[in-house]
């Protein structure tokens, strides 16, 4: 049939002439769709005698197949010569020099809390995780405050709403130190850890936020006691205020959690009117420890004829005002773009 054989050329050479995608999709709707070319041919079948209706069937369902194929292949081809003109006109030149103020800036929470990561993993403590919402029992009771204990009440706690047939309430978690009791269960001594995370007392002013960070240390060994400890934390605070002396104040305090207990104080001067750390016979407290007590190894599974462990905490808020001169806490969490502007970090060092 003369007229099927020009159809399929003249199919074939619109195809080859689409130069985009959509023209591609235009004419198969010209060609196949509901009054297309091929699909009016296919009408005219009905009208045909059965002989030539399974002769010009057969004929024209081979160049329909021939026809979308074509269109297939000619999409392929605009397709990938798409990509490629994108890859060239869209080409990021990585190794340009960074225009660091786009980034935006670190907060000094943040890089101090990188910091202060850096320098517990130096010494092989590694990293423990816990929630921010507690039970009484992981946040009190298990770091030897029963219930009624005095020391509950200093904690200023945030309790959450008890749901229907919950026992023992739940809580924001004043203090990292249930972190402990987690890392103590899911473990098997020796082990050293460390953990820094947000933690909540109901308190606010300048020099205190309702939540503030800290970070805490664990170490659980065979012998281990307060030297470890008074080194780890002088060599820590050395590092972390970058002075090769320094010198720390152990005054003796009490945590129900720690048996002995200490207030930490570290030296520091004042200096055309900066703090100057590890300089001076001024004092300020910068931490907690102590040994644990051996009620709370017991709630952490540890064999305390075997085992002792020493503790501490720092907050984290402190020592990044006391570093980088950020006096009023509040500010922390008030999302300033401009405060974060001053006491911001750059992400990439130009
Ligand atoms: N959890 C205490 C607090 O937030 C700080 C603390 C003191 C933690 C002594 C310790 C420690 O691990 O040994 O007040």
């Amino acid at each position: 049939m003369q007229e099927l054989g020009t159809l399929l050329a003249a199919c074939l050479s619109e195809i080859a002439r689409c130069d985009s995608l959509k023209r591609v999709e235009t004419l198969r709707n010209a060609i196949l769709g509901k009054n297309g070319k091929i699909t009016q041919v296919i009408e005219k079948l009905r009208e045909m005698e059965p002989d030539q209706r399974r002769r010009v069937g057969s004929e024209i369902n081979s160049i329909k197949d021939n026809v979308i194929k074509a269109l297939d292949q000619r999409r392929c081809e605009l397709e990938s010569a798409e990509i490629s003109e994108r890859l060239v006109s869209e080409f990021v030149d990585a190794s340009r020099p960074a225009r660091p103020r786009s980034f935006g800036k670190i907060h000094p929470l943040t890089k101090v809390s990188e910091e202060i990561a850096d320098i517990m993993s130096s010494y092989g403590f590694v990293l423990a995780d816990g929630e921010d919402i507690e039970t009484e029992y992981f946040n009190f009771t298990a770091l030897n405050m029963p219930e009624h204990h005095p020391a509950r009440a200093m904690h200023d706690t945030f309790y959450l709403q008890i749901a229907a047939g919950e026992c023992g309430r739940r809580l924001l978690r004043t203090h990292t130190s249930p972190i402990q009791i987690h890392a103590m269960l899911a473990n098997t001594p020796p082990y050293r850890f460390f953990s820094i995370g947000r933690v909540y007392r109901n308190d606010c002013d300048a020099t205190h936020t309702p939540m503030f960070n800290q970070v805490e240390g664990l170490m659980v060994d065979e012998k281990v006691g307060f030297g470890h400890l008074k080194w780890l934390m002088t060599d820590f605070l050395k590092k972390f205020f970058g002075v090769k002396h320094l010198s720390l104040r152990l005054r003796p305090s009490f945590f129900p959690f720690t048996e002995p207990s200490a207030e930490v104080d570290v030296n520091y001067d004042i200096v055309n009117g900066k703090m100057v750390f590890g300089t001076g016979d001024r004092w300020l407290e910068v931490a907690g420890c102590g040994v644990v007590h051996p009620n709370v190894l017991r709630n952490g599974n540890v064999d305390t004829l075997r085992y002792q462990g020493i503790a501490f905490a720092f907050g984290i808020d402190r020592l990044t005002s006391l570093k980088y001169g950020i006096s009023d806490l509040r500010e922390y969490f008030e999302s300033n773009e401009r405060w974060r502007n001053t006491y911001g970090f750059c992400h990439v060092t130009v």
